[in-house]
């Protein structure tokens, strides 16, 4: 067993200099935030730190260190100055794309032209959404989060929002109303410069929760599924 204590300084020389600590949480899905600064550029791009938070509401963060200079990136700028962010689901099609977005670009050059995507008008806030990914949540800004660092570049600031609108693309759903997870192909991080894409899945479901499920909730299976679920039963 290798064991790291981790004070200010990391010494991950057993491991080749290799920082072990972001492959721990994996597979990572990947936050691709669009938002607008106040003075109207647009701008794109991924964060692996990434979750959903909350069902009712539904709320999700993403977190962001600073910029090579010791500010804050500019999605975190722009969802605290305009109140929103989008959060559009980067598919395995889209990885390069993603890739281009991540590159650090001054504040008023927009992503979304450097990674040829093509931009639409959200429902509800003003940041746009990415066109090519057929996934994408509209947040309202609620909170940010600041996590000291082990020195002053190093803060950690959690960008929380409450999704305001889903977007999905019916060809991307089932008959039974899953979404089409296997054909999404959805991209996660894998620590490094690795990455995956989600190309298998099985079901299955905690029996306590079974004999109420509700709709909407983990076990909960809609009419059509139940029918499928038979008629297999069956073969
Ligand atoms: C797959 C991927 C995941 C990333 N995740 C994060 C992250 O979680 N936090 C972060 O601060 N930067 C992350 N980055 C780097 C940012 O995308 C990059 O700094 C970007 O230029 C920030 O843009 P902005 O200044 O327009 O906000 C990631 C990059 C890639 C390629």
């Amino acid at each position: 067993m290798l064991d790291f204590e981790i004070c200010n300084e990391k010494d991950f020389s057993l491991l080749g200099g290799m920082d072990p600590f972001k492959s721990v949480a994996v597979p990572r899905p990947i936050a691709w935030i669009s938002t607008v600064s106040k003075e109207g550029v647009d701008n794109l791009a991924p964060f692996s730190q990434f979750t959903n938070v909350g069902f009712n509401h539904p709320h999700v963060l993403f977190a962001a260190q600073l910029n090579a200079e010791g500010k804050k990136k500019d999605s975190v700028v722009n969802a605290e100055e305009t109140g929103c962010f989008v959060h559009n689901m980067v598919t395995y099609d889209l990885r390069e794309a993603m890739n281009v977005s991540s590159l650090s670009y001054p504040s008023d050059v927009d992503e979304f032209e450097k990674a040829g995507l093509t931009k639409v008008d959200s429902n509800i806030v003003l940041a746009k959404r990415v066109k090519e990914s057929p996934v994408q949540l509209e947040c309202q800004y609620v909170t940010t989060v600041v996590l000291p660092g082990a020195d002053w570049k190093s803060a950690s600031h959690l960008v929380i929002g409450k999704v305001v609108c889903i977007h999905i693309d019916e060809n991307y759903v089932l008959p039974n109303g899953k979404l089409d997870i296997l054909k999404l192909r959805p991209l996660a991080r894998l620590g490094y410069a690795d990455y995956t894409s989600v190309t298998d899945l099985w079901e299955m479901r905690p029996q306590s929760m079974m004999k109420n499920p509700i709709p909407g909730g983990y076990s909960y299976m809609s009419p059509e599924s139940l029918k499928l679920e038979a008629t297999h039963k069956d073969l």
